[in-house]
């Protein structure tokens, strides 16, 4: 594992905002405190009612529950990895919440929780980290009550802009090898960063049992100028502990010196020129 993606809480911490300026790490933030409360608003929570946020990592959701409904609500932390419980048990404990909320280390494909146990279920950006999908929303679907809602937001990586959609055909040497490669890892069906749009999401809830189920997919556009430290970071940062780098990707397909002269190409005609990329994403919710 690379040094500087040691663990989850680590990676959410640093790694994701490896190759931001100061302007898109605060522009990313504002857009994640944008989703929570999308998502919540989605939820619709009512005092009272038991609400678990999986795959909380540093509690993007479960503290927004928090900061409206104080202990009103009791509220579960779930996470698969242990180092992320415990940094929200840390920022929790710099607060006055004492009562009703729990930390529940569970696999989100496995969850041990009763059946029919929550009212609300929510995720952000953990269906990307786990290849078998299906699984994952039967779960969701048996530990909800009959009337409870999943609310979700991911990323939808499948169907975002592509390296070779940035770049001129004159700029690349081997530039329909590099394309080739690109289509193929950002359509592999093994990795689950990739391995899914709004279409199977809306069929897989379906199959698990849900109803009403909402995919509501929406492509963010952003401008901006990349530098060529920033276009390296591409590269070299991984999207998730464990996960390949793009370099790692694209070594799959050629060696060393031709993925680090493609990376100086990509720099060399990048850095420092105004650059449109469209991110696809996905609100969802579904009903038990
Ligand atoms: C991109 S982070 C999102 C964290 C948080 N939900 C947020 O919005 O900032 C993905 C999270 O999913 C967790 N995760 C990955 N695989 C999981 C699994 N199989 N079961 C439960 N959690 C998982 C990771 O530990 C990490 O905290």
């Amino acid at each position: 594992m690379s040094e500087i993606c040691k663990n989850w809480s680590t990676w959410l911490k640093k790694t994701r905002f490896s190759y931001m300026n100061e302007l898109q790490m605060q522009q990313t933030l504002n857009w994640l405190m944008a989703i929570r409360d999308e998502v919540l608003a989605l939820a619709d929570i009512k005092d009272g009612q038991k609400v678990a946020d999986f795959g909380c990592g540093s509690g993007l959701l479960a503290f927004g529950v928090l900061e409206k409904f104080e202990d009103r609500v009791e509220l579960i932390f779930s996470d698969k990895f242990q180092d992320c419980l415990d940094e929200c048990e840390k920022i929790l404990s710099q607060t006055n919440i004492k009562n009703n909320v729990q930390f529940l280390k569970t696999d989100i494909s496995d969850i041990k929780l009763s059946s029919n146990y929550l009212d609300r279920a929510m995720t952000r950006s953990v269906l990307v980290h786990v290849k078998e999908k299906q699984p994952v929303f039967d779960e969701l679907y048996r530990v909800l009550k009959f009337g409870g809602y999943y609310c979700a937001f991911e990323p939808i990586i499948s169907e975002n802009t592509r390296y070779y959609e940035l770049l001129d055909k004159n700029q690349i040497t081997d530039y329909d090898d590099f394309m080739k490669a690109e289509k193929e890892f950002m359509e592999n069906p093994s990795d689950s960063l990739v391995n899914f749009n709004a279409q199977s999401l809306d069929e897989n809830m379906t199959k698990a049992g849900f109803s009403d189920v909402l995919v509501n997919v929406q492509a963010v556009k952003s401008n901006y100028v990349p530098s060529k430290e920033g276009i390296l970071n591409w590269f070299i940062a991984p999207p998730a502990p464990e996960k390949k780098t793009m370099k790692e990707r694209f070594l799959e397909y050629f060696d060393e010196k031709k993925v680090d002269n493609f990376i100086l190409e990509v720099q060399e005609a990048l850095s420092d020129k105004e650059i449109s990329v469209s991110s696809n994403t996905a609100l969802i919710k579904a009903v038990k």
